[in-house]
């Protein structure tokens, strides 16, 4: 084709109102929220790049099928078209919905995970590393070097360093290892892909000592695709053979239908294990509820199956990760180094780097987040210190690798100017990067303390 432009594969059938608001309301707003963006109404926000986890626009035909979701209690029609979809897509023989993909986490870490154990994964989400160190377990990060360093370029920087899982698994021993996870694509490190080729690696070690091998499979779509545009004799598969491919190296995945699978809400938990997936189910009966449900409505599962049809389309794809490559390219051109190259979802601002003189105990990319608020309403999330780092006894802190603001892109949700008018917001940013100041963090919880924190600037 003569053309150039990749353009959004879909054309808007029902649009939602954003406002401006002014920044003395902003200002209000930041104050009232603690410094805590997470504290801000949505309405008080222009561009809301939080996340891309079930902000999306869901399609005509999910909409439809939800029309025709089944409520039933107790084997519901729409469980059985969920059910079929996953199946086809993951050939894991259990599938177990689940609420969100955390609920999914929870239900396995509790039936698999015992105190004293250890838990590697390439990086642990958040909600995953929370999960893990719940019931006392470790999570341990074994991503590969180039993956830490956020210039360097490396077309799979989400793969796991092989040689530090043989090694962690014979420091620690076989029996303290309950499974091995690699999340695709690898959100805490910048959305970046995992390969093929280290996922089979990263098999043949979980073979040689017997642990199981559980994907974190949120963005299994978007990692697809990154395998057929960079790995060596993929071009030519669809992205569903590439993410079936990659099911096939797994024994289970827990999964975020908020992301690939296109919906608002919902997830699953699935694996080939019988009796590990008869645990499961005992334990979703205790809080998601009966297992043709798993704590979502008939018409949730309805948008799930769709979504997972829809997501692997490959117009669908081209077009995702080229608008995320855009908005990466208009930050640079701003002035604020990304974390390169451009992850699936969202691009990840290097705070550090933009921000020398504010020390990771005063969360440069808390203050970063802030000022894009401040400057434009344009809502990102600390990726950093803020989420990661570790207050030790001592009142000191365990600063995290990376300092990072994520702006994560919806799926099919802001157009190409909203991108625009971000990067204009980015650049006006940067201009007045010398101004910034840190924050001195004054209340937080026990774990998962990015959600609620609250924090004051630091005076000069
Ligand atoms: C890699 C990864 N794992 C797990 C989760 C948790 O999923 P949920 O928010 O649906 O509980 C997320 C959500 O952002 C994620 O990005």
């Amino acid at each position: 084709m003569p053309f150039r432009t990749i353009i959004e594969p879909f054309r808007i059938h029902s649009t939602q109102a954003i406002t401006h608001t002014a920044p003395a309301a902003r200002e209000a707003a930041l104050a009232r929220s603690g410094y805590n963006l997470f504290g801000l109404h949505g309405d008080e926000v222009l561009i809301d790049l939080l996340t891309d986890s079930g902000t999306g626009a869901m399609s005509s035909r999910q909409w439809a099928a939800m029309m025709d979701g089944d409520e039933s209690y107790a084997g519901s029609r729409s469980f059985y078209r969920f059910e079929d979809v996953v199946k086809d897509l993951t050939a894991f023989r259990e599938v177990i919905p689940t609420h969100q993909g955390r609920a999914a986490e929870r239900i396995l870490f509790t039936v698999m995970m015992r105190q004293g154990q250890v838990v590697p994964n390439n990086t642990h989400f958040d909600t995953t590393r929370a999960n893990v160190e719940h019931t006392g377990a470790e999570a341990r990060d074994l991503l590969i070097p180039e993956g830490r360093v956020p210039a360097l370029r490396h077309p799979f920087k989400g793969n796991m360093d092989v040689a530090a899982l043989e090694a962690t698994i014979q420091e620690v021993g076989r029996e303290r290892v309950p499974l091995v996870m690699v999340t695709v694509t690898n959100n805490s490190g910048g959305g970046q892909p995992v390969s093929l080729e280290n996922l089979k690696a990263v098999r043949a070690v979980c073979d040689r000592y017997g642990i199981p091998l559980f994907l974190d499979a949120c963005r299994f779509a978007e990692n697809a695709y990154f395998i057929k545009l960079r790995e060596a004799g993929c071009s030519a598969k669809t992205p569903k053979q590439i993410a079936q491919e990659l099911f096939a190296l797994a024994d289970g995945c827990t999964m975020s239908a908020k992301k690939d699978g296109l919906a608002n809400i919902g997830g699953f938990l699935a694996m080939n294990d019988p009796k590990i997936a008869a645990e499961c189910r005992n334990l979703l009966i205790l809080t998601e509820g009966f297992p043709t449900y798993g704590g979502l409505a008939g018409y949730d599962l309805e948008a799930v199956a769709t979504g997972l049809e829809e997501v692997l389309e490959e117009d669908y794809l081209k077009y995702r990760l080229r608008s995320t490559a855009y908005l990466a390219e208009k930050a640079e051109q701003g002035g604020v180094p990304v974390v390169q190259p451009p992850g699936g979802h969202a691009v990840y601002l290097d705070a550090k780097a933009l921000l020398p003189h504010i020390p990771p105990a005063q969360y440069p990319a808390q203050s970063l987040a802030i000022e894009l608020y401040r400057v434009g309403g344009v809502r990102g999330v600390e990726i950093g210190s803020v989420m990661f780092g570790k207050r030790q006894a001592d009142g000191t802190e365990t600063p995290a690798p990376m300092e990072l603001v994520r702006l994560a892109v919806p799926r099919r949700t802001y157009t190409q100017s909203h991108i625009d008018y971000v990067g204009e917001v980015v650049a006006e940013v940067a201009k007045r990067r010398e101004a910034l100041r840190g924050y001195r963090m004054v209340e937080q919880a026990p774990w998962l303390r990015h959600f609620t924190a609250r924090f004051e600037p630091v005076s000069l």
